[in-house]
């Protein structure tokens, strides 16, 4: 056996060799240090040089010193490369491409006229509403769902990941909880359509990051996967990319540590290609499903409006069905547009409110993005739910890999644009993969109210009561108001007569405060399932909390003032009426800078005082009426 001193100096020889054939004076700092590094680190290094690097190495010391972190910065770029499609090389170029094109001004729409692009818009509880739900609960058993969860969160600055914050705080159900409740009930609705069928397991994907797929994973396993198998769930990790640090794509070294690369997220884009490598896509496929529904971490109604979106994509046969709301001119939330390019591309896109108008001024609509005849702008509001059509999809995968049209935000230090405050990246977006269809392809949207879809909770308390009068918060507290403001109005669609709500201020946000109603999803997922448990005559004062829980609650003649939470086992049927009267749970301002407190609690700026309350559980099956 050759001793290993013997190895190491023919690796040397080696490396010298592949050095020497590509510069032998781009990096001396490299050359040097190659006896401590492996062949795969060589080629690594190599790689580096040719694509312009060389600075990486400039504070390399001699041998001796730093080896392992030496290694340890060879090992990330080789980790890099491989989880980029197209790798450093392909990474680098778009940037340079992309760098240039953002320091000459280029407008990437510079081409493009923009029009409105066809779609269904509904009217949540009217005639064609319940049907598209109908069609689309059908058609659930045939859905994925893929939760992109990998995002840092800085804006809310919340310490745990957003799906494990909860949702509300009457229950106290966490985001994750909810989503996958909804899920199992739609498919368990879904099944009962779909009689003699063999009842399948819908699947769920999360993608997760560095920065939330641990944390992910043990909310999942120390909550039983909230009644999944764990089977049905897949956690798929992004990589970040790189960081660079100049007009040259020069990769930015982490200011702390002069031997890794820093690097930041690439953006929800990378769900696709994630899902395209996993090879989950033909598999789902084979398992006859026909949709892919793609949905965000903290927005605790899309499942009121996604069963009637499914049913618009199923009737309408849309390959990608992107759900939105009525967006008002100008306002600060992406517009669904069609753009037509002189040289006869099409695509049906998300265009950021801030281009949006300018567009539209520089080609024949001199006031720009205006409100209609309905009050509201044209484009409707994008709110990046997507469902895509799984043959479609999977087409266009197989030409792109799932690679989506990146985009860079270099924040320059001054006009001459020669230099950046901060590294920047490239980054992608979920919503741009239409982008790169044929025109042939069928992209629509779909219109709800925006009360009964959007309420994300992305904006922490300071910045929340920042937030220009008439604009949502999109914080903690607005988040948790909108489920209670969604199922009031629910209800009263329904029927019940539920009071008006107040006005009330929490962590300096003004919002409307109604009751505190809440159901579990098994209770139910569709408009449909809420008509059919709510009869007579009901009524629920603004004070009131009713919370929901069982399966089979029917809710006749009830009037409630107070509290009443009321469980029971499936098999149970009760009904609950009469007059439920109490001092209920009633919501206290507490000061967001508490430490007394937890996060949780405190960034909504209110936490439930628990005075009096109804409480029921049916534990055993039968017939049983709640009436005081
Ligand atoms: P957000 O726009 O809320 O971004 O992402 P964010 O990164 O989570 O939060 P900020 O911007 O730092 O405040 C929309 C959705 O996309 C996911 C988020 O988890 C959220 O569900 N996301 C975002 C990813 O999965 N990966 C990313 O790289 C970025």
């Amino acid at each position: 056996m050759a001793s290993s001193s013997a190895v190491n100096s023919a690796i040397e020889r080696l490396a010298n060799l592949q050095l020497n054939e590509l510069s032998t004076s781009s990096s001396p700092n490299l050359q040097k240090n190659l006896s401590i590094l492996s062949p795969h680190q060589i080629e690594v290094g190599k790689m580096l040089l040719e694509l312009g690097q060389v600075h990486l190495f400039e504070d390399w010391p001699d041998p001796g010193t730093d080896d392992d972190l030496k290694k340890a910065l060879l090992d990330q770029v080789a980790v890099l490369n491989s989880s980029y499609p197209g790798g450093l090389a392909s990474y680098i170029k778009t940037a340079k491409e992309l760098l240039a094109d953002s320091k000459a001004g280029r407008n990437p729409f510079d081409g493009f006229t923009p029009s409105v692009p066809s779609g269904e818009v509904l009217t949540f509880g009217d005639d064609s509403f319940i049907q598209y739900e109908e069609t689309g609960v059908k058609e659930v058993q045939n859905a994925a769902f893929v939760l992109v969860a990998g995002g840092l969160g800085e804006r809310l600055g919340y310490n745990g990941i957003k799906v494990a914050l909860p949702m509300e705080t009457t229950t106290g159900t966490c985001f994750l909880e909810h989503y996958i409740e909804s899920i199992l009930s739609l498919s368990e609705a879904s099944c009962k359509h779909a009689e003699g069928e063999v009842r399948r397991d819908v699947p769920l994907v999360i993608m997760t990051s560095d920065d939330t797929h641990e944390r992910t994973l043990q909310l999942l396993e120390s909550n039983n996967y909230f009644g999944m198998k764990p089977t049905q769930v897949k956690l798929l990790k992004q990589e970040k990319v790189a960081c660079l640090a100049d007009n040259d794509a020069r990769l930015a070294l982490d200011p702390d540590n002069k031997y890794r690369i820093q690097t930041k997220p690439h953006g929800h884009g990378d769900v696709h290609a994630l899902l395209y490598s996993s090879g989950l896509l033909n598999e789902w496929k084979d398992a006859g499903l026909r949709w892919v529904f793609f949905f965000q971490d903290t927005n605790g109604l899309l499942f009121k409006a996604f069963p009637a979106a499914l049913g618009v994509s199923a009737s309408k046969e849309y390959h990608v069905n992107s759900l939105a709301v009525p967006r008002k001119a100008k306002e600060a939330i992406g517009g669904i547009t069609k753009l037509t390019h002189t040289d006869g591309r099409e695509m049906v896109i998300n265009v950021e409110y801030n281009q949006l108008d300018p567009l539209l001024r520089a080609t024949g609509h001199p006031d720009g993005d205006v409100n209609c005849e309905t009050g509201y702008s044209p484009y409707p509001g994008n709110i990046n739910q997507l469902i895509l059509e799984l043959g479609p999809y999977i087409d266009e995968l197989s030409k792109t890999g799932g690679s989506i049209k990146e985009f860079i935000n270099p924040k320059y230090k001054d006009s001459t644009k020669t230099e950046f405050k901060s590294s920047t990246r490239l980054e992608c977006m979920m919503q741009d993969y239409p982008k790169t269809l044929p025109p042939s392809a069928r992209v629509g949207f779909t219109v709800t109210e925006t009360w009964l879809a959007y309420a994300p909770v992305k904006n922490n308390a300071e910045d929340a009561a920042k937030v220009p009068k008439g604009n949502p918060y999109h914080s903690a507290t607005s988040g948790e108001m909108a489920i209670y403001r969604a199922n009031s109005m629910i209800l009263k669609e329904a029927g019940v007569k539920v009071d008006d709500p107040v006005t009330q201020v929490f962590n300096g946000q003004e919002v409307d405060v109604w009751a505190r109603i809440v159901w579990k999803p098994k209770w139910a997922v569709t408009f449909a399932d809420v008509k059919s448990k709510v009869r007579g005559d009901n009524s629920v004062s603004q004070k009131s909390t009713l919370v929901v829980k069982g399966r089979n609650i029917f809710i006749e003649d009830l009037s409630l003032d107070g509290a009443l939470i009321v469980d029971s086992v499936d098999d149970a049927e009760v009904t609950v009426g009469g007059s439920v009267c109490n001092n209920g749970w009633t919501l206290e301002s507490i000061d967001k800078d508490s430490t007394a407190l937890p996060e949780e609690v405190r960034i909504r700026g209110f936490k439930m005082n628990k005075v009096e309350q109804l409480e029921q559980f049916y534990g055993e099956p039968g017939k049983f009426s709640l009436k005081s």
